[in-house]
């Protein structure tokens, strides 16, 4: 095993000591599989770019853009990307835009060293890790900085109804992360499908030079979607939440193999959900592409739920697609 370059590991010792609202929790020693190079500024990522895209000649560029705390939710983006692509980029990047003043921008797990460890593993080429600072300026969180703004249809209900704010500032990010690394081809998860839509919209509306591959939502064996915030969960709580999931699936079997009305199907999934003690959100069905509230089966649907276990919220998805 070939250990790291010394820019990445001296790129993450001077992170160490300038951390701020971008704190990084480790500092055990790194091994990795590759020369993986960890970028933390603009500069440094363009002149990466330039030497391993733009000299090469005509690659294909994939981005995985990524808050951090890996899983293997993450790494089947990142095994697409691999497939589809020459060379990938992954973004690390804890976004204070698309956080609320009361959610969990500054306790969200970061956890630099073993992500590098398992994109590394993984065969990632490039990691870009920028700061706050070094990507908004002093603009973040604040009414300095430009901020776009998704059609008011596709961020007005669902999540975007109790998370004010949160598909701005993940369409400014995805925006801000797309101009910097150029992509061919950028992966989300199905994982957050209204911010697929969010996303998809941006690239056709705002003409950018790429296209979106979504993936499949990953589960555990009990079928509770992988989530970084599933670390957050009790062990209590953690036993109780694949309910989301079979509720989910019952939801769809109502409405399309026993023809309960949609309604109907969606108000006994909330109750099923509130009466084990989960405070629910959402449980709508959805046009799988407008994301418009639909009362009657059409295919494709998208049936969508967020609830809360506690503190910890949590959200998912199935599609039904024929
Ligand atoms: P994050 O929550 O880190 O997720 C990064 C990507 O991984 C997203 O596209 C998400 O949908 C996908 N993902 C997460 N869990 C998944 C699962 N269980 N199965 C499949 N895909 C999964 O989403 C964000 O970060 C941010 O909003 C971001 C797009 C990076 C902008 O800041």
């Amino acid at each position: 095993m070939r250990k790291t370059s010394n820019s990445a590991l001296s790129a993450m010792s001077e992170r160490k000591k300038t951390a701020g609202t971008g704190a990084i929790n480790e500092d055990e020693p790194l091994e990795l599989a590759s020369n993986i190079e960890l970028t933390q500024s603009l500069t440094a990522f363009r002149e990466w770019r330039r030497r391993a895209v733009d000299k090469a000649g005509a690659v294909k560029v994939g981005l995985v853009p990524t808050m951090g705390a890996l899983h293997a939710g993450h790494m089947s983006l990142i095994e697409q990307a691999k497939k589809d692509c020459d060379i990938v980029v992954v973004s690390i990047f804890v976004n204070p835009l698309q956080f609320g003043p009361n959610e969990d921008y500054t306790r969200y797990p970061r956890t630099l060293s073993t992500d590098m460890k398992m994109l590394s593993d993984a065969g990632v080429h490039c990691v870009f890790n920028p700061s706050v600072e070094e990507l908004y300026g002093q603009g973040a969180g604040t009414d300095a900085t430009t901020v776009v703004v998704p059609p008011r249809f596709l961020i007005e209900r669902l999540c975007g109804e109790f998370r004010p704010g949160h598909f701005e500032g993940v369409a400014t990010v995805v925006c801000k992360l797309c101009n910097v690394v150029r992509p061919d081809y950028a992966y989300f998860g199905e994982k957050d499908y209204q911010q697929l839509q969010v996303v998809q919209r941006l690239v056709s509306d705002l003409n950018l030079n790429l296209e979106i591959r979504p993936v499949p939502i990953v589960r555990e064996h009990d079928g509770l979607a992988l989530s970084s915030r599933n670390a957050y969960l009790s062990k209590e709580e953690r036993a109780k939440a694949p309910l989301i999931y079979q509720t989910l699936l019952q939801v769809k079997k109502h409405i399309f193999a026993e023809n309960v009305p949609v309604e109907q199907a969606l108000a006994e999934g909330r109750k099923r959900l509130g009466a084990e003690g989960f405070e629910v959100q959402y449980l709508q069905a959805c046009d799988a592409e407008t994301l418009a509230f639909l009362d009657t089966r059409k295919i494709p649907m998208v049936i969508l739920t967020a609830a809360k276990l506690g503190a910890v919220r949590l959200i998912d998805n199935i599609i039904i697609r024929d």
